[in-house]
C-alpha cells in the first residue's frame, strides 16, 4: 500500500471525548458529523515516567495516572509502546533545554500559562504496535508493528502509549526485535535529515563520495556510517581509540583517534572530503571546513547548533534573530572559500524510516544497543546516557505492571 502524506490542518475536528469509560468521539469534517467506531473500552490513565519541572535526575517521577493519549486529528495513530530509546536530547530536555521554542511549537498562540507542558513525558524513540487509527489513516491498521522518532514537542515514549501523526510512523523492520528497533528511529531520522535533506546525499549519488563523520561512535554516527556505506560512500570517522573496533565493524574505511593528539593534523594528511557530518561542534568548526574540496559543492553539516540555546537565553524573537544572523554570517564567510556551511536538524519522517526499514531488513544496517533497562529502571538509564561516551543506544523496555 502506498503512503499518503496527510496534512492534519485541513480538518476541523472535535476532541475525542470520554464518557463513563467508553469512547464517544465526534468529528466535524466539511460540516458533517460522523461518529467514530473505536476499539474496546479502555482506561483513561496509563503508566509513564514524567517530569513536573526541569532539573536533574531527581525530577523523574513514575506514575500510574498519566493522561491516556487522545487522537485529535484524523491522520493520527495511538501506538502501544513496547520499547523506548533514549538520546542525549532527553538529558538536555530534562534540564529545560529548548523549553522556549518547544513551548511555542506546542502552543503557538500562547493560550496556556507557563509550565503547561508538565507533566512532560520524555523518550524520543518508540517501537510498538498500532492500537488505534484516526479516520484518515489507511497506511496502518491496529496490530501493525511500527517504529517512530517522536518530535521533541510531543509527549514521549516513556509511557504505555503515545499518539503520533501517521506521517511520523513507519512499519518496524521485521528482522529486529522491539528493543533493537527502539535504538534507531531518532538517530536515523537525524542522520537522514542532515545527510540527505541538508547534505544532498542519497543512494544514487553517494558512490565514491568521501564523507567525514566527526564523532562517529555515538548514536547518530553509528547509523550514518552504515547508511553511507550501504550507498557506496568512502567513510572516515573520528572517535576515541576504544571505539575503533565498533566503527570499523560497521564499515568505516578510515578511523582517526581524537584522543591521540590534534585530530585535524591527521585529517589534513588525507584526501579532501565531499561532505562532513559534525556531531561534536565547538572547536571543530574552526578547522573542519578546510578539509572540504573547494569549489565543487562540498558541504559541512553540523548537528551542534545554538538555535535552541539562543531562544532559551534571549527569548523567541531575539533568539531567532541572533540565530539567523549567526548562520547567515557563517554561510557567507565559507561560500567565499568555495564550500557550504549548513546546520542540520532532526526531522520526523515516516517515509525516511520506511527506507531505513528496508535497509535494515536487507541486512545493510544493524542496531547498536549498548544497554537495555526495564521500565522500572528509567532513572538508571538516564544516568547512563548522561555519563556520555555511549557505544550505541540505551533502550528502555516498556512493560505494564501486569506483564512484569
Ligand atoms: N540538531 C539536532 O536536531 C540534533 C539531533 C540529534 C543529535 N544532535 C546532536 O548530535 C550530536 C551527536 O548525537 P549522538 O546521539 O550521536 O550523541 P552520542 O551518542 O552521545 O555520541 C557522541 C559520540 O561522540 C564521541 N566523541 C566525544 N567527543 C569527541 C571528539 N572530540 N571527537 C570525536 N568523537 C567524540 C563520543 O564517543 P567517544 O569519545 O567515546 O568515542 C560519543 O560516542 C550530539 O551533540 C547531539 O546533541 C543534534
Amino acid at each position: 500500500m502506498f503512503r499518503k502524506v496527510v496534512c492534519a490542518r485541513w480538518f476541523s475536528l472535535h476532541k475525542l471525548s470520554w464518557a463513563g469509560g467508553s469512547l464517544k468521539p465526534a468529528l466535524v469534517k466539511d460540516g458533517s458529523l460522523r461518529t467514530l467506531s473505536t476499539s474496546a473500552r479502555r482506561s483513561t490513565v496509563m503508566q509513564a515516567w514524567v517530569i513536573d519541572k526541569y532539573g536533574n535526575n531527581s525530577v523523574l517521577r513514575y506514575t500510574k495516572n498519566a493522561s491516556f493519549p487522545i487522537i485529535h486529528y484524523p491522520n493520527e495513530v495511538i501506538v502501544k509502546v513496547n520499547a523506548a530509546g533514549l538520546n542525549p536530547l532527553d538529558i538536555n530536555m530534562r534540564g529545560g533545554y529548548g523549553a522556549a521554542t518547544l513551548a511555542m511549537k506546542r502552543d503557538p498562540l500562547s493560550i496556556n500559562k507557563a509550565g503547561s507542558e508538565f507533566p512532560l513525558i520524555l523518550g524520543r524513540d518508540v517501537s510498538g504496535v498500532i492500537m488505534e487509527c484516526g479516520l484518515d489513516v489507511s497506511y496502518f491498521k491496529p496490530g501493525d508493528e511500527v517504529w517512530a522518532a517522536i518530535p521533541p514537542w510531543k509527549q514521549g515514549s516513556l509511557a504505555e502509549f503515545v499518539v503520533l501523526s501517521a506521517n511520523e510512523v513507519s512499519h518496524k523492520p521485521k528482522s529486529l526485535s522491539h528493543v533493537d528497533a527502539a535504538s534507531l528511529p531518532y538517530v536515523a531520522a537525524t542522520a537522514w535529515s542532515a545527510l540527505v535533506n541538508t547534505g544532498g546525499l542519497n543512494k544514487d549519488n553517494s558512490a565514491k563520495k568521501r564523507v567525514l563523520i566527526l564523532g562517529g561512535s555515538g548514536g547518530v554516527g553509528t547509523f550514518a556510517i552504515q547508511m553511507l556505506k550501504s550507498w557506496g560512500a568512502h567513510v572516515t570517522v573520528t572517535c576515541s581509540q576504544n571505539a575503533e573496533h565498533l566503527v570499523r565493524g560497521l564499515g568505516a574505511d578510515d578511523v582517526v583517534d581524537y584522543t591521540a593528539g590534534p585530530v585535524e593534523r591527521k585529517l589534513h594528511t588525507l584526501e579532501k572530503f565531499d561532505v562532513i557530518l559534525d556531531n561534536i561542534g565547538g572547536e571543530t568548526e574552526h578547522w573542519a571546513l578546510s578539509l572540504l574540496k573547494p569549489w565543487c559543492g562540498a558541504k559541512y553539516v553540523t548537528l551542534v547548533t545554538p538555535f535552541l540555546r539562543n531562544t532559551d537565553q534571549l527569548g523567541l524573537a531575539d533568539g531567532m534573530m541572533q540565530t539567523a544572523v549567526t548562520v547567515a554570517t557563517k554561510a557567507l564567510k565559507h561560500i567565499t572559500k568555495g564550500v557550504h556551511y549548513r546546520w542540520g536538524f532532526f526531522a520526523p519522517s515516516g517515509p525516511a524510516l520506511d527506507d531505513v526499514s528496508e535497509m535494515v531488513d536487507a541486512g545493510k544496517i544493524r542496531a547498536v544497543v549498548e544497554e537495555q533497562f526495564s521500565f522500572a529502571q528509567v532513572p538508571k538509564a538516564f544516568e547512563k546516557v548522561e555519563k556520555g561516551h555511549a557505544r550505541g543506544k540505551i533502550v528502555v523496555t516498556v512493560t505494564t505492571e501486569q506483564e512484569e
